[in-house]
């Protein structure tokens, strides 16, 4: 799955824009897509994109609360459901970082998500100082068994992998390596799940338009998350092709 994350950005402007972009540019018959807006366009971009008949193009939260209640500014699992969002990304970098989110806290997350029946989309990633003291698998295998510690997974969920130094730096790493994490991820997502649970792994951090292929062509690597590209319509319809043709 190529999902779009728009982070904090976008109008509604641009979310009609958007749309219009990329329709004009994506081929007929593409793979399922999902795309990320912040919480107040979700029913606008929905809207907009069952009126143009793209069913395949499917929209999620950027994030989810724990539970519902005295939770002040917090948006429930069940509460994406009724906004028919398919699924939400959990654990990102930026939400790690910025509102300290604790591997546990992410754990909660997800089990809010499986009880809603969503799709969870878990970002795992290392540090550039983990990266260049070759902690990568270390700091991954934390994070998965943090994350998924006693779950059981009845449903598809994706993993997405994003080091943390490739995120929208216009750096990436090798797909090659990207490939072997990838694979990696899967053997430890299948020890740590109580039901042996293979996901599809995606690979986040300045995928364009001029890469996008270069990961595609790679077994392990199922999909991408993508940020500052996805703003563009016309740059994520063309990712999506570019991954259509290696699928
Ligand atoms: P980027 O963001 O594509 O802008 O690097 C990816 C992400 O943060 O998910």
């Amino acid at each position: 799955m190529i999902i779009a994350n728009f982070k904090s950005n976008g109008s509604e402007q641009m979310i009609v824009r958007w749309v219009q972009d990329f329709i004009s540019n994506i081929d007929n018959n593409h793979t399922t897509l999902g795309i990320a807006p912040p919480y107040t366009y979700i029913e606008k971009l929905e809207r907009l994109l069952s009126d143009a008949n793209q069913n395949n193009l499917k929209v999620g939260a950027q994030d989810v609360g724990v539970g519902s209640g005295a939770k002040t500014g917090s948006v429930s699992s069940s509460m994406l459901a009724d906004l028919n969002c398919n699924f939400a990304i959990i654990g990102h970098s930026e939400r790690r970082k910025i509102f300290n989110e604790s591997n546990e806290l992410i754990r909660e997350k997800l089990k809010n998500l499986i009880s809603s029946k969503l799709t969870p989309v878990l970002c795992v990633g290392e540090s550039y100082s983990d990266f260049e003291n070759k902690k990568t698998l270390i700091t991954i295998k934390e994070q998965l068994n943090e994350c998924l510690l006693d779950i059981h997974i009845p449903q598809d969920i994706i993993i997405a992998y994003e080091p943390l130094w490739a995120i929208g730096s216009g750096k990436t790493p090798n797909p090659t390596d990207v490939n072997e994490i990838n694979e990696y991820i899967k053997d430890v997502v299948q020890s740590a799940t109580s039901n042996n649970y293979v996901p599809s792994v995606c690979y986040g951090g300045s995928v364009d338009v001029a890469n996008a292929g270069s990961f595609f062509d790679c077994s392990n690597i199922d999909g991408a998350l993508v940020g500052g590209a996805s703003l563009d319509g016309k740059k994520f319809a063309l990712i999506a092709n570019e991954f259509n043709r290696n699928n």
